[in-house]
């Protein structure tokens, strides 16, 4: 057998719905199976003994990696990959991939509109002029909000927080941030607590992972010491609030404004939060363009070729770095 031959006998399983052009190419390389979603409860026999590979775009468990003894690696669709189990698959001797860098700048691009757009109160302006309403009624109210003069709190100052930072220091705007460690040689204030930057600033931008070690960290206190002016804008994952405390922040003028990306309950949305008139809500499209979306299938997917070719990841993620290709 020549080694394409080998590689396109490796059954790779793709869960639920996937991108068009990953698929197309697992087709052309792997063996593609399916089932409806990533649930343990559906892996048949079959499946049991042949699965070398999971192409994941929503979660895999400790369940579902347990129903398959031959997984050698999960190349996860995304550069956020709490939903997967990264820690367990390390225990299995399961590398797991995630999909860095390539959709950075459209992420901050992303992060800067839906800045804008919540303090301006942009979409509100739009669906005014599409209605009639200013046909009819006049000018669009004055935003009560303006960025002129705001500082900035970046909460996850990492690849894409970074990028975020470089364009808000175009507007003119202080930057600040909070991580767990300082970033050696960056010159922006550092925080060495969440409250400890809500508390200089007026802006707080999370872009922070999802997991244990960051739910509900955007919580009532947090957004209390952010004060009457602040405006919280959430392009990271949505279980790093609690989005009830945002909705009583919202609606009882303890901070003038959201913007969300993400949700805790994905695409489900807090009514309260549907509701406020301080909102700016989008359906979770940080990286969603044509062109970085291909950018991450064929990274995902070349982590798949890299592993079953030359034994080695090329994004893996820091909980798997030290695990090998089995011979
Ligand atoms: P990254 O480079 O790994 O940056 C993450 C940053 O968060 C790091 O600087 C890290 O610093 C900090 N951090 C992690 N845990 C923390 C904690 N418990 N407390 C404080 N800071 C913490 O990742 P990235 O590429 O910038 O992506 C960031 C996240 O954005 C992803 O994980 C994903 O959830 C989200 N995302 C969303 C979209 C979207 O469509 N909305 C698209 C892409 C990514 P320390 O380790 O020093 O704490
Ligand atoms: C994707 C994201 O929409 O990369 C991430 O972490 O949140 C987004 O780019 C998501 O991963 C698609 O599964």
């Amino acid at each position: 057998m020549t080694k394409a031959e080998q590689q396109q006998a490796v059954a790779i399983l793709v869960p639920g719905q996937f991108n068009d052009h990953a698929v197309g190419r697992i087709d052309r390389t792997f063996s593609r199976v399916w089932i409806e979603r990533a649930d343990a409860s559906l892996v048949t026999d079959e499946l049991r003994r042949t699965v070398r590979g999971i192409a994941a775009f929503g979660g895999i468990n400790a369940a579902l990696i347990d129903a398959l003894p031959n997984l050698e690696i999960i190349a996860n669709f995304g550069v956020g990959y709490d939903s997967v189990d990264a820690r367990h698959a390390a225990q299995r001797g399961v590398m797991v991939t995630n999909t860095p860098d390539v959709l950075t700048e459209e992420v901050a691009n992303t992060a800067i509109g839906l800045l804008i757009n919540t303090i301006r109160d942009l979409p509100r302006a739009e669906t005014w002029l599409r209605d009639g309403s200013w046909a009819r009624n006049g000018n669009y109210p004055l935003s009560r909000l303006t960025l002129r003069g705001r500082s900035v709190g970046i909460f996850g100052m990492g690849r894409i927080g970074l990028a975020i930072a470089r364009r808000l220091e175009a507007f003119g705007l202080p930057i600040a941030y909070h991580n767990r460690r300082r970033v050696e040689g960056l010159a922006y204030e550092y925080h060495g607590t969440l409250k400890g930057l809500a508390e200089a600033v007026d802006t707080l931008i999370s872009v922070a992972p999802g997991g244990a070690s960051t739910e509900k960290a955007v919580n009532a206190e947090i957004l209390s010491v952010l004060g009457p002016n602040g405006v919280f804008v959430n392009i990271g994952r949505g279980s790093t609030v609690d989005e009830a405390a945002l909705a009583a922040a919202l609606a009882n003028g303890t901070i003038a404004a959201a913007g969300l990306d993400v949700f805790a309950d994905e695409p489900n949305v807090l009514p309260a939060l549907l509701a406020a008139p301080n909102t700016s809500l989008l359906p979770h499209v940080g990286s969603a363009s044509e062109h970085t979306r291909r950018a991450m299938a064929d990274l995902c997917v070349d982590n798949l070729i890299s592993w079953f070719s030359e034994g080695r990841a090329l994004t893996p993620v820091p909980e798997t770095e030290k695990v090998k290709a089995r011979s």
